[in-house]
């Protein structure tokens, strides 16, 4: 059987003024996989990453839930045991590197400095950062390593920033928007090589994207959010291909089509409900073009509609849709 790295289970955390930003989530991820979140902006994919790496900032909260991590609840560990897991054990990657990367030091310092941390020797740890800068595919990398994180583009700062964190052979790799920031052709070679370093690694890696094309070029399964709850779940084709879910079959209905030649893409009427308020029923029921009465009393529970897909949707049950 696959090993379990992160067992993500009945995670809900909350902002100040009532803003319930990711409300009952629960996920896992085995060893080498790629799980991805996607949904629109604002229904608590970042925060959800957040709150596995701990860094939800008061007077924001982990109201209740569990992040069980290679064996140990995350939410359970003091302050030092956690410092401990963070970079280490688990690496981040943010849309904008120059956030992560310390302005002061050169690349090359800053990967070392992981490694030293890990105990190796400083001569190994320059060595092997040198090796880094090469396996991400920085040219000259002997050069780059001297250089500072504004000497270098942001294509660049992300290789780094990859590379620093799988260098460490974290158990999980959180990508938040990695490619973001930077144009396609750029963007297509990160993934690339966050790919290649994933299988070469073994790490599974927790994708945060509203891009879906780089779900389909990286991700093995998908969760779906929508106003801070998971609402369907399956491996990549199920989502793309038989998607059950109304709010993802809308998704993928917005998504451009190359070969489609004229036309507008399609949006998603309305808005996503407010936070701060408690919501009865299904979250989606007011957006929902086949909702009907039970839909804004009862809160719909995950049913398996397939193997290992599961949907939150009252319309769609014992894996027929009505
Ligand atoms: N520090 C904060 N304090 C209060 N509310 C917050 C805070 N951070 C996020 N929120 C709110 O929590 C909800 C979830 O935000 P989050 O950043 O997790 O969304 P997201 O899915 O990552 O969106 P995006 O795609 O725009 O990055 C939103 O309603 C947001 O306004
Ligand atoms: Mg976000």
């Amino acid at each position: 059987m696959a090993e379990l790295v992160l067992d993500v289970r009945n995670l809900s955390v909350e902002y100040s003024g009532g803003v319930q930003a990711v409300s009952d989530v629960s996920f896992d991820l085995e060893r080498g996989e790629c799980f991805a979140l996607v949904g629109e902006s604002g229904c608590g994919k970042s925060t959800t990453a957040r709150a596995i790496m701990r860094l939800i900032q008061s007077p924001g909260r982990i109201a209740s839930g569990e992040v069980i991590f290679e064996g140990q609840d995350l939410l359970k560990l003091s302050n030092k045991e956690m410092t401990a897991v963070r970079g280490n054990r688990i690496g981040m990657i943010f849309q904008n590197p120059l956030d992560s990367l310390n302005p002061v030091y050169t690349s090359g310092y800053q990967i070392a400095e992981g490694l030293v941390v890990d105990k190796m020797e400083k001569s190994e740890a320059w060595k092997l950062a040198g090796e880094v800068m090469h396996d991400v595919k920085i040219p000259d990398p002997e050069k780059r390593l001297k250089s500072y994180p504004h000497e270098i583009s942001g294509g660049m700062r992300q290789r780094v920033m990859i590379g620093m964190m799988l260098c460490r052979h974290p158990g999980i790799l959180i990508a938040d928007e990695p490619t973001t920031a930077l144009d396609v052709t750029i963007q297509a070679g990160i993934i690339d090589l966050m790919n290649d370093l994933r299988h070469e690694y073994d790490t599974c890696v927790l994708l945060i994207t509203h891009d879906f094309g780089i779900v389909a070029d990286m991700a093995d399964r998908v969760g779906v959010m929508y106003a801070g709850k998971i609402v369907e779940m399956g491996d990549v084709f199920q989502i793309f291909d038989e998607p059950r879910h109304p709010y993802t079959k809308l998704l993928m209905k917005a998504l451009p089509v190359i070969t489609k030649k004229e036309g507008r893409l399609e949006t998603i009427p309305g808005s996503v409900p407010d936070l701060t308020q408690e919501i009865k029923g299904c979250r989606f029921a007011d957006r929902c073009p086949i909702a009907e009465a039970i839909c804004r009393e009862q809160d719909p529970k995950m049913l398996e509609v397939g193997h290992d897909h599961f949907c939150a949707c009252h319309m769609v049950k014992g894996g027929d849709l009505k």
